[in-house]
């Protein structure tokens, strides 16, 4: 291992988190380095299902979970998880440790996003409404309050009346809607902190410790590369940075530790929220793979929108993570398919685009120019070597592999977790 990163390289929901469990067994330490309880992590252990939201999924496997700096954190969500967790019999208590340098979200978050969603109307982002870009908004203004200010709860009395004042105005002057109570979110943090305030820490020491003693550290990423707030589809993206790069600042190492990055990747590609998708599909041909892809938002239920793989989004992921190698997911979803077209590149005004745009206005006027795979029509989920996968499938994976400039380490053809293929 000794230091992996696993990172989304299309629009999240990559199956990250089967790829993270998988890998997990070897691990010492899993550490979540960004985002919030908008990720949706999921995994089935037998016909148990688990979609975990803030804890590093790590912790189906009982290993050491990290919640790091970069993180933002609505510890009713974490309560919930962890109760949700321990009563299916896994052990959270003495098993997480929470960044003190990690921002909370707090009610007046949830509130204003929603509001602002609203007014926003068929502009909307089509964000998951759990509060995570004004979270983010705080920290970036040197309001927020973070994991660490719960110590000492004079200060945070403090801390909270003067942003609780500026919240209100804005809720009441802005969005007409009903102003929050400060001694109401200050009570349940005290309730909050009496339960987690054993477990708050200085993260990256505990990393720093675990590299020097050689331990095996697997850093989980959330969302994906075309989700990142700087080199995402902005602004249709989340408010945080899920690249690799960001394990740096959201854990607190430094670059040369890293050792290997992992590009989680669907054999085809999802996408939930508003936003461009050059390669998405009529219902019609989506609905087909909805169902055996599970293509639901792990956090809000909605219907992913669904389009062919496009090597141009997996491409520009390679380079801007530095992945090593890619864990392609689903593709026993595309068993079905007589053939299956692939984007290799983009089109537009006629010529050749060599790189997946920045601006939203260019790849509106960019065509996707396919190439067409022969199907493998036939179900491959119980193949357990890559060599006894159909040829067409091998093909499909060395093609795809090819087109992004990375190789295939791995291959899932299915949500449980003996249905993975070691390339
Ligand atoms: P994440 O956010 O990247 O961890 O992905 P999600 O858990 O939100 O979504 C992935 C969905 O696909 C989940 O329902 C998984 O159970 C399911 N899944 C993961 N890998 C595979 C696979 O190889 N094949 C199939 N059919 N489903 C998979
Ligand atoms: P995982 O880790 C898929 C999307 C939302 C919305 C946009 C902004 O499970 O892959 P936000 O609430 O973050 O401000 O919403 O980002 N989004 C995700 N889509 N998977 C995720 O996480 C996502 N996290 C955020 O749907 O379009
Ligand atoms: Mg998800």
């Amino acid at each position: 291992m000794p230091a992996t990163v696993v990172v989304g390289s299309q629009w999240g929901d990559e199956g990250k988190g089967r790829v993270v469990d998988l890998l997990a067994a070897d691990a010492d330490l899993v550490v979540r380095y960004q985002g919030g309880n908008n990720a949706g992590h999921t995994v089935w252990v037998g016909d148990q299902k688990f979609a975990v939201h803030l804890i590093p999924i790590g912790i189906l496997r009982e290993k050491l979970s990290l919640l790091g700096a970069g993180m933002v954190i609505d510890l009713d969500v974490l309560l919930e998880e962890e109760a949700e967790l321990s009563s299916r019999g896994v052990q959270v208590a003495g098993n997480i440790r929470i960044s003190e340098n990690a921002h909370l979200i707090l009610p007046y978050h949830k509130l204003i996003e929603a509001a602002e969603e609203d007014r926003r109307g068929k502009d909307a982002i089509g964000t998951t409404r759990r509060g995570i870009g004004p979270a983010y908004e705080d920290k970036a203004a040197r309001r927020g309050i973070r994991m660490g200010d719960l110590r000492d709860l004079d200060t945070l009395a403090a801390k909270l009346d003067t942003v609780v004042k500026y919240k209100n105005l804005l809720l009441k002057n802005v969005y007409k809607s009903r102003p929050v109570d400060p001694d109401r979110i200050y009570n349940d943090l005290r309730v909050l902190w009496d339960h987690f305030g054993p477990a708050v820490c200085d993260t990256s020491l505990i990393v720093q410790e675990a590299l020097e003693a050689g331990r095996n550290i697997l850093f989980e990423g959330a969302h994906g590369t075309m989700l990142d707030i700087d080199w995402g589809t902005y602004p249709y993206v989340t408010s945080s940075n899920p690249l690799s790069g960001e394990v740096c600042a959201g854990a607190g190492v430094g670059p040369k530790a890293i050792d290997r990055v992992v590009g989680a990747a669907k054999a085809y590609t999802t996408r939930v929220g508003a936003g461009p998708f050059p390669t998405e599909l009529e219902e019609s041909v989506a609905e087909r793979m909805r169902e055996p892809g599970g293509e639901f938002g792990s956090t809000t239920g909605r219907a992913r929108r669904i389009g062919w793989f496009d090597a141009m989004v997996v491409r520009k992921s390679v380079r801007l993570n530095g992945i090593d190698s890619l864990a392609m997911t689903h593709l026993d979803v595309l068993g079905e398919f007589d053939e299956i077209p692939v984007c290799v590149g983009y089109r537009r005004g006629g010529e050749e685009v060599s790189d997946f745009p920045n601006q939203l206005e260019v790849l509106a006027q960019c065509e996707p120019v396919y190439e067409t795979m022969p199907g493998w029509k036939s179900d491959i989920s119980q193949v357990k070597r890559f060599a006894d996968l159909p040829e067409n499938a091998r093909a499909y994976v060395k093609r795809i592999g090819e087109l992004v400039g990375a190789s295939v380490s791995d291959v899932l053809v299915g949500r449980q977790r003996d249905q993975s293929i070691f390339v």
